[in-house]
């Protein structure tokens, strides 16, 4: 592609990247709004992922825009340890109201791996402050993603992710990941199978013994192992499991917490309360990074004791509650009510379900999966080269117009919630051309 804005390439490491591939063949995105990124070669392409998983108000809202620009005027920055600022606790507030039950304790970090390995700690401490510090041991589940600290990879379960770093933590076990193909494909919505998946929590019990276990943690719907919806009654079960051993429960809802579902969490949306929920990404519509550890109350409670001048819990970041962040999360949460997104994005699911499977029967296709505007296209694999035809999808996708994320052979949607119906015809009918021409 010709490109103008291009600078020199090299010395910038990218994250989760081909980087010989991209900066052999760059696509680099210089503008944004609402529904669509401008490319460097002036193209428009509709974002199909709001960014990753993140903008759900769209690109460039004003109201955010204009928060954000103000409170840099007003205060850059404000020390986040034994010393506060008014937006942090407005926000902290806001936050809580939109969670359900006794999640009413906001701790604020700046990454959804940073809210991960948070709530880990917390769990941890909590057990400890209890009373109870033989539960030190942490369950997660195969094929999840809690990001890329040492408790998120040790918990996660995506092999690749976790096989270049060593030995990660002890103690540490996994559930068994929820999707299988010959049950489950071409499911919509929540697959009828697996609920008694939630049971393998028993096994790890009885090896163990519960009075080791501390959290379980998972993500309500697994995002970024490829869209795996849970079957219907495995979080019910996984709840009652928990509570029968004193074992916390952790939603990971970085992905699913502002509105991918049609509410606010996916916890309100399958009428569940964990303990605690990990959130980031939609906090701030992806304007300044931010993340959020959402907490029930008996479990600040357990901290709040000892001599009031002892700080209760040793952990925090120096961007802990950061103004920039918390102006950009109070105008956002301020969007998402005002525009009733997360209602819109309820009314459109099912619009969104019928686009999502007008893709069977094309080539390449073995399964598709929904949830609120969340969706996995599975193409089959080519043999001894797994991946290689989702990340050439991807790629023929951006050519055509339309960005898409992959995993392994996996192609992930997660399109802003201001999308149109017309939008999602556009980036349907871009992915058929895309699977037509595949080989
Ligand atoms: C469920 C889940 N947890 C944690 C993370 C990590 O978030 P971050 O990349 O902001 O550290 C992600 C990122 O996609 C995620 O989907």
């Amino acid at each position: 592609m010709t490109n103008t804005a291009a600078p020199d390439l090299e010395s910038y490491w990218m994250p989760f990247t081909a980087n010989r591939q991209f900066k052999k063949a760059p696509r680099l995105l210089i503008s944004a709004e609402g529904m669509y990124y401008t490319s460097a070669d002036g193209r428009q392409i509709l974002d199909g992922t709001a960014g990753m998983w993140c903008v759900n108000a769209g690109h460039r809202n004003r109201r955010i825009i204009e928060a954000v620009g103000n409170q840099l005027a007003e205060l850059d920055y404000s020390p986040a340890f034994q010393m506060g600022h008014p937006k942090a606790f407005q926000l902290a507030n806001r936050v809580v109201q939109l969670m359900p039950g006794e999640l009413n304790h906001v701790f604020f970090t700046n990454s959804g791996s940073e809210s991960v390995d948070t709530a880990l700690k917390i769990a941890l401490a909590y057990h400890r402050v209890s009373g109870q510090a033989t539960r030190t041991r942490l369950i997660g589940r195969e094929r999840g993603y809690h990001g890329v600290g040492f408790g998120g990879i040790s918990v996660g379960g995506m092999a690749n992710n976790r096989r270049f770093f060593g030995s990660l933590l002890t103690g540490v076990d996994h559930l068994p990941q929820t999707h299988d193909r010959e049950r489950q494909a071409f499911s919509r919505g929540q697959p009828e199978w697996g609920a008694h998946l939630a049971e393998e929590l028993e096994r790890i019990v009885n090896l163990h013994g519960s009075e080791t276990i501390s959290a379980v943690i998972v993500e309500p719907v697994a995002g970024s192992t490829g869209v795996l919806i849970p079957p219907v009654r495995y979080l019910e079960r996984l709840r009652a499991a928990c509570d029968k051993y004193g074992i916390l429960l952790i939603f990971d809802e970085v992905i699913t917490a502002f509105g991918r579902l049609g509410k606010a969490s996916a916890a309100e949306y399958f009428e569940i309360e964990p303990d605690m929920i990990t959130c980031a990404k939609g906090l701030t519509n992806g304007t300044v990074p931010m993340g959020a550890v959402l907490v029930r109350k008996p479990i600040y409670d357990a901290f709040m004791q000892g001599p009031d001048y002892a700080i209760e819990l040793p952990h925090g970041y120096t961007y802990s509650g950061h103004p920039l962040a918390c102006a950009a999360g109070l105008a956002t949460l301020e969007v998402y009510q005002e525009e009733d997104l997360f209602q819109r994005a309820a009314v459109l699911a099912s619009y969104w379900e019928s686009a999502v499977h007008s893709l069977k029967g094309l080539p390449h296709v073995i399964d598709l999966r929904n949830l609120g505007l969340l969706a996995g296209v599975e193409l089959e694999s080519r043999p001894g080269r797994p991946s290689e035809r989702a990340f050439e999808g991807f790629l023929k996708c951006f050519e055509k117009g339309a960005l898409v994320r992959v995993t392994g052979d996996i192609i992930a949607l997660s399109p802003p919630l201001i999308i149109e119906k017309a939008q999602i015809d556009q980036l349907f009918s871009i992915m058929a051309d895309v699977l037509k021409v595949l080989d």
